[in-house]
């Protein structure tokens, strides 16, 4: 057992030659996922393990399309945004839209049976799955089917439990950094306040560290409900004090005191079915109507998780990629890599299922942002 109390699957430690590993990427794109395929490939080459791509996430698996994966398949993918090998956020095994009703409803079905067909048909030994909470999930009924898997967090929104921080994350936060940079000097030039919506679902990371290395002055995160009357205060004692623009940078999760979170689309056949969005907007128009300021809104959307990964972000990609390859090598299954500290360890493959790693009531990421007079509008 390891310390969370789950069993951890070992084997002989490998010796080389005849084994065939899959590997696919779910869920949202991020920066770091085509270095991460790289680490993992380019680890199991040397070894003499024959890595295959599987196209689109989980759906490649539904589908049966996968294709191997050579040296000149990954080599000069680094810095390259996105994923080689496609993604996909609506393709649950378990639960998976096959055709739709004459109402135009999904009709679903367990499509386990027919991925484990094409495991066989492509003689997989096992499988790399890089993927958020949701994708690692997706992970389990292989793993209970027998097919070993070693699972690698990646998201944006750096909400997977069990590892201190995800590649993608940082590449967002600088996306929303240099945003807020822009934006000041046009707020500036017009006496402004703009209020600027990123991703992260009901995590609130994205906007807190984006929020600070911007030097925004009012940060809304999901996990502090806020009050609209506070962050107009805020403008006003900030014109009081000559400050010629107010930026707000809001978590598409976050939500007023009392209200709720605005959701911009269901979508069923999603893991992640709700899809937030719109708060930016309606944060502006109340300002407008009470008080004199003029308010802007700017959603900064997939530009967050598009484009090159930043320098952490390729080495942490590498490093996931690189322990996951050894964890196989050595023998370990059912395990997902994480960093806690500046440690790579491993911890049970369903460590995240259902869970989010939220912004902690207390932490010293919130405590440097009051330092430095930013609100929380709470
Ligand atoms: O989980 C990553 C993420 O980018 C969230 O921050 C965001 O809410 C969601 O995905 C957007 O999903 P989609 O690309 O399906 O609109």
């Amino acid at each position: 057992m390891d310390g969370t109390g789950s069993a951890i699957a070992t084997m002989p430690p490998m010796s080389s030659g005849s084994q065939r590993i899959g590997i696919l990427t779910g869920g949202g794109d991020c920066p770091g996922l085509n270095a991460v395929i790289r680490a993992v490939t380019k680890h199991f080459l040397r070894c003499g393990v024959e890595i295959i791509g599987i196209e689109d996430g989980f759906l490649g698996l539904i589908e049966g399309r996968y294709r191997p994966l050579h040296y000149d398949d990954v080599s000069s993918i680094l810095a390259v945004g996105g994923t080689i090998l496609g993604s996909s956020n609506k393709a649950n095994p378990r639960h998976f839209a096959t055709a739709t009703d004459e109402q135009g409803q999904p009709i679903w079905a367990d499509v386990t049976e027919q991925c484990l067909g094409h495991v066989e048909k492509a003689r997989l030994d096992g499988l790399v799955v890089i993927g958020g909470d949701g994708t690692l999930a997706c992970a389990m009924p292989f793993v209970e089917a027998g097919i070993p898997c070693i699972g690698i967090p990646k998201t944006i929104d750096n909400d997977v439990v069990g590892t201190d921080v995800s590649f993608g994350y940082s590449t967002a936060v600088q996306v929303v950094s240099d945003a807020i940079d822009r934006l000041r000097t046009t707020a500036d030039s017009h006496h402004r306040t703009l209020v600027v919506e990123v991703m992260g679902r009901n995590a609130g990371w994205i906007a807190l560290q984006g929020g600070l290395s911007g030097g925004a002055d009012v940060i809304l995160i999901p996990e502090r409900p806020f009050t609209v009357s506070k962050v107009i205060d805020k403008i006003e004692r900030r014109r009081l004090r000559g400050r010629r623009s107010t930026i707000v940078v809001v978590s598409e999760g976050a939500r007023p005191r009392g209200g709720g979170q605005m959701v911009r689309a269901v979508d069923p056949t999603s893991p992640d079915p709700i899809k937030y969005g719109g708060i930016a907007a309606w944060i502006a128009d109340e300002i407008g109507m009470h008080s004199t300021v003029e308010a802007r809104n700017v959603v900064l959307g997939h530009l967050q998780r598009g484009g090159t990964p930043v320098a952490f972000d390729r080495v942490l990609a590498t490093r996931f990629g690189n322990h996951a390859a050894k964890l196989w090598e050595s023998g370990v299954r059912n395990r997902m890599v994480a960093i806690q500290g500046d440690k790579m360890v491993d911890v049970a493959l369903d460590e995240s299922a259902g869970k989010q790693r939220l912004v902690p009531a207390k932490h010293e990421l919130i405590d440097a942002a009051r330092a430095v007079w930013t609100d929380f509008g709470d």
